[in-house]
């Protein structure tokens, strides 16, 4: 038999002198464990001679039930002392100030952006287009026959279903937009392109914004204007501006708009190629067979053209010289264009 009072004061001792749950959690495990002090005894009630069997027993019972209590007690003890401890020890200091968790818009977003709020500001407005184009609206309709040399001026993505691709330009926006709407038009077209090009000056898919302007006396000087005051408030410099004879199908004539190396100051650097300039825009009078596919009359209006890319124009505005930089999303990269 088992010395109830001599259990009962040493469990006492014990559970008083515990400070944490894992030293509670030891002496819980001795006396009321699977094989611990109480377990036994009460395991071995039915070998007590039956005269004292019943009293021992009733006995045995209560040192359990109270060993319980006791320690049921001291457990919200400590769980109460440890949440005081850490309520005055551990805080916050809201006085910190801390760096806000903010995005920023991506530079070719933000270039977007101003380019179509400078565009927007002088009267035009802006249109969108699909991505997967109809190969009549993206070639045929821009006056790019099937088999005409033209087509290899852009390397074209084509998709599994016939007569349709993925925009190799947003000219064809413009032809949507001859075809929905009467003149005078004003619009932009900006958006992703997609082209078989891939090196530190070219990726896959690329951003443009095209304009067009369909009127009555529109003329080539109409859109020099336009585009020399466009191109100063962009790169919000004076800078020199030609414009050099080029050829599209789409436009009779045509030019592409260089502007004075904003690297070199015209000098000659590795970024113009040492020529002092760069080329930023390609631009020209809609040709009339255009105009005509779209069944406006080509006696009565003219029209002007422009288009130019978002990344280059990103490029020389920032100074970077990767167009890979713009696609891998490095926060690095990212967080210098707030
Ligand atoms: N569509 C031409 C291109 O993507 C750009 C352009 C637009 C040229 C309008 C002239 C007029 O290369």
């Amino acid at each position: 038999m088992m010395d109830i009072k001599e259990v009962e004061s040493e469990l006492s001792k014990e559970v008083a002198r515990a400070e944490t749950l894992t030293e509670l959690q030891k002496v819980k495990a001795k006396y009321l464990g699977k094989s611990g002090i109480i377990s036994q005894a009460i395991a071995s009630i039915k070998d007590i001679p039956q005269e004292e069997r019943r009293e021992y027993g009733q006995r045995v019972n209560r040192l359990k039930e109270y060993a319980e209590e006791l320690i049921r007690g001291k457990e919200e003890e400590i769980k109460r002392s440890e949440l005081q401890r850490k309520l005055s020890e551990e805080w916050f200091d809201l006085s910190v100030p801390l760096e806000p968790a903010v995005g920023t818009l991506h530079p070719i977003t933000q270039t977007l952006r101003r380019i179509k709020g400078i565009l927007v500001s002088m009267g035009f407005s802006v249109m969108e287009g699909p991505e997967i184009e109809l190969e009549e609206y993206n070639f045929d309709l821009l006056n790019i026959p099937k088999e005409h040399p033209a087509r290899d001026m852009q390397d074209t993505f084509y998709v599994n279903r016939e007569g349709y691709l993925l925009r190799t330009h947003t000219s064809p926006v413009q032809i949507r937009a001859m075809l929905s709407q009467k003149p005078p038009i004003y619009m932009v077209a900006p958006g992703r392109v997609y082209r078989r090009d891939d090196d530190p000056t070219h990726s896959p898919m690329f951003h443009q914004v095209e304009g067009l302007a369909v009127d009555e006396e529109l003329s080539f000087g109409h859109m020099k204007h336009t585009l020399e005051n466009f191109l100063r408030e962009f790169f919000e410099v004076e800078v020199p501006v030609r414009f050099r004879a080029s050829y599209f199908p789409f436009t009779e004539p045509s030019a592409e708009v260089d502007i004075g190396c904003v690297i070199c100051k015209g000098e000659g650097c590795r970024v113009c190629k040492e020529t002092g300039w760069l080329e930023v825009m390609g631009c020209g009078m809609v040709h009339p067979a255009v105009l005509e596919n779209c069944g406006i009359d080509p006696e009565v209006y003219q029209g002007f053209a422009f288009g130019m890319g978002v990344e280059r124009l990103a490029m020389l505005y920032f100074g970077i010289d990767n167009i890979k930089l713009f696609f891998e999303n490095d926060l690095r990269f990212l967080r210098q264009f707030l």
